[in-house]
């Protein structure tokens, strides 16, 4: 630490007016409702320009007004939601009720939520615990809702269990990784409550959870600029936590390529899919997490080292993802007529992925406009699979470039029937079947075809389809979703997921009441009503980094 004096980087700039503030109000002309449209400018700290920070000059940060007064927490029970909608859907009050009653206290504080408080399911298995990943919408809820005390908890607890030393039988964990999930166990005798974490050595197929430590950071960052308090992500314990994490993935190895090598399960995926490798929504993650530790790391003695090399691989992950893994109408044609085993700099192909291995369902499924990152690129491999949260948060990082957000924007609405169907949002599309499903998933009767990972449909994923559409000013395609969502989840009793092509069908073994489910429906309401929230979740582009990738037939259409 510094003393007490103010770090240079961190002075307050009266009348500077950031890029997300400006966006914020191009974002709100874009609605259609404005009278619902609560305005509130939030205090926001900006995101310093990677390419600022490469030569050497930090911008210094600017500190907006205040998001919310400390007033407004006298007001908790009534949810901001409820009492500022203009006509508050019946199922905003039943969720918040939900929500709350899936919270979890140690030692009197609340610091966290169940993943799903389903009395009737037969199995608990792991889901009466507190996920890193499942907590996000959540904690988003209660961020915006003016409620950021449990959020702060979370940060705290898991910071700690970050710290304990981690093994799978005689193997020790690296000292950055994060829990997938802990559980809070209550003595009623000695009247002492303790916890059990899991990192991965009691999780199925025992695979630590890559995403746990990105979400942690992105989380970090939503709870600084939302509640404008600096002084936790400043703590010296905030600063080592983003460094172990940092350090786990910016290591050297034998890498030659700048994206992060993941085993299968790691994610919200996490069982065996065919998404081992480089699966777009680690990259995208990894992306994000790197961009909100840059705005946050101090450039002391330890955290400068980390700020240089975090700037050298955002400029590698950049060119990468939107060179190689960005597939649209002419990319496709131009794979399709790629030259095989090209040896030496000049190659076109550089991976060597063989044009018969494109499946025959991605020709008819890519529209003239529109495109999206594709779910895996490695030697001889590509896979064409569409995955909603990879992309999702690639729009929200801007780790997709504007026209490409718009073009996976475009193949949102191109292709409705196929990704959303029903109910929002398929996870992955399409779903694999037969033989290949019984070489990629080796048999998994929980991932049969268009049911949970395998293209089955998760409401959760509506708040990062919402905060995707209000970054991209189409709003319209948040409200349809909503729309089906609100037909449909209350009376199903909030599942988990949805089976079937359409979605149509409640998942075979869903949980019911599952708190992501119903966090997230909370989430993109309140966005939707105050689009300004989203500055909390989403990154604006660096203008500094040039786009690399070439025009193409999605955006000169
Ligand atoms: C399932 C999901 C995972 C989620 C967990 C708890 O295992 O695949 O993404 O975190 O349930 O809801």
């Amino acid at each position: 630490m510094e003393g007490h004096k103010e770090p240079l980087w961190l002075k307050v700039e009266g009348s500077h007016c950031s890029l997300s503030e400006m966006d914020d109000f191009d974002l709100t002309r874009a609605l259609e409702k404005p009278r619902q449209l609560k305005i509130e400018r939030k205090r926001s700290f900006d995101e310093r320009s990677m390419s600022e920070l490469s030569t050497g000059y930090a911008r210094q940060d600017s500190i907006l007004e205040m998001a919310h007064s400390p007033g407004s927490r006298s007001m908790v029970d009534t949810p901001l939601s409820v009492r500022n909608s203009f006509e508050p859907h019946p199922m905003v009050a039943e969720a918040w009720e939900a929500l709350r009653r899936s919270m979890v206290f140690f030692r009197g504080q609340p610091v966290g939520t169940i993943a799903a408080y389903d009395h009737a399911s037969e199995e608990v298995l792991n889901y009466d615990q507190v996920f890193v990943r499942d907590f996000v919408p959540s904690a988003l809820a209660f961020l915006m809702n003016g409620e950021p005390d449990i959020v702060k908890n979370f940060l705290l607890k898991t910071l700690q269990l970050q710290g304990w030393e981690k093994r799978v039988d005689r193997f020790k964990l690296g000292e950055g990784v994060m829990p997938a999930s802990f559980k809070v166990l209550h003595d009623p005798v000695r009247k002492t409550d303790t916890i059990v974490a899991d990192f991965g050595e009691s999780a199925i197929g025992r695979v630590a959870p890559v995403d746990s430590g990105f979400w942690w950071i992105i989380l970090l960052r939503a709870y600084t600029k939302s509640t404008g308090d600096l002084t936790l992500s400043e703590t010296p314990e905030c600063q080592r936590g983003m460094r172990l994490i940092l350090s786990l993935c910016l290591s050297e190895g034998f890498d030659t390529f700048p994206t992060l090598l993941c085993a299968d399960g790691c994610s919200m995926v996490d069982r065996r899919m065919g998404v081992y490798g480089y699966p777009i929504e680690i990259q995208a993650l990894f992306f994000m997490a790197l961009r909100c530790a840059l705005s946050m790391l101090k450039p002391d003695e330890e955290g400068r080292e980390f700020i240089e090399r975090i700037v050298k691989r955002l400029h590698a992950l950049s060119f990468h993802m939107r060179s190689y893994f960005w597939l649209d109408f002419q990319q496709l044609n131009d794979i399709y007529r790629y030259k095989t085993e090209e040896y030496s700099h000049t190659a076109v192909n550089k991976f060597n992925v063989m044009p018969d291995s494109i499946p025959d369902w991605v020709f008819d499924f890519m529209p003239l406009r529109g495109g999206y990152f594709v779910g895996n690129v490695s030697p001889a491999r590509m896979d064409f699979r569409w995955f909603s949260l990879g992309n999702c948060v690639s729009i929200l990082s801007s780790l997709a470039t504007p026209d490409q957000s718009m073009a996976i924007m475009d193949l949102l609405e191109h292709r409705w029937e196929e990704l959303v169907g029903e109910m929002p949002l398929k996870i992955c599309y399409p779903c694999i079947e037969s033989h290949e499903w019984r070489i990629v998933t080796g048999c998994d009767p929980k991932n049969t075809r268009w049911s949970y990972h395998n293209g089955g449909s998760w409401p959760v994923l509506l708040w990062t389809l919402t905060a995707a559409c209000i970054k991209t000013g189409r709003p319209q395609i948040a409200r349809r979703a909503i729309d089906l969502i609100e037909s449909r989840l209350h009376r199903d009793c909030w599942p988990e997921y949805y089976d079937g092509k359409q979605g149509r069908y409640v998942g075979k073994q869903a949980r019911k009441y599952q708190t992501w489910s119903i966090a997230g429906y909370l989430v993109a309401k309140m966005m939707l009503e105050d689009p300004s929230h989203i500055g909390m979740i989403s990154l604006e582009e660096d203008k500094q980094m040039k786009p690399v990738i070439k025009r193409s037939a999605s955006w000169t259409c």
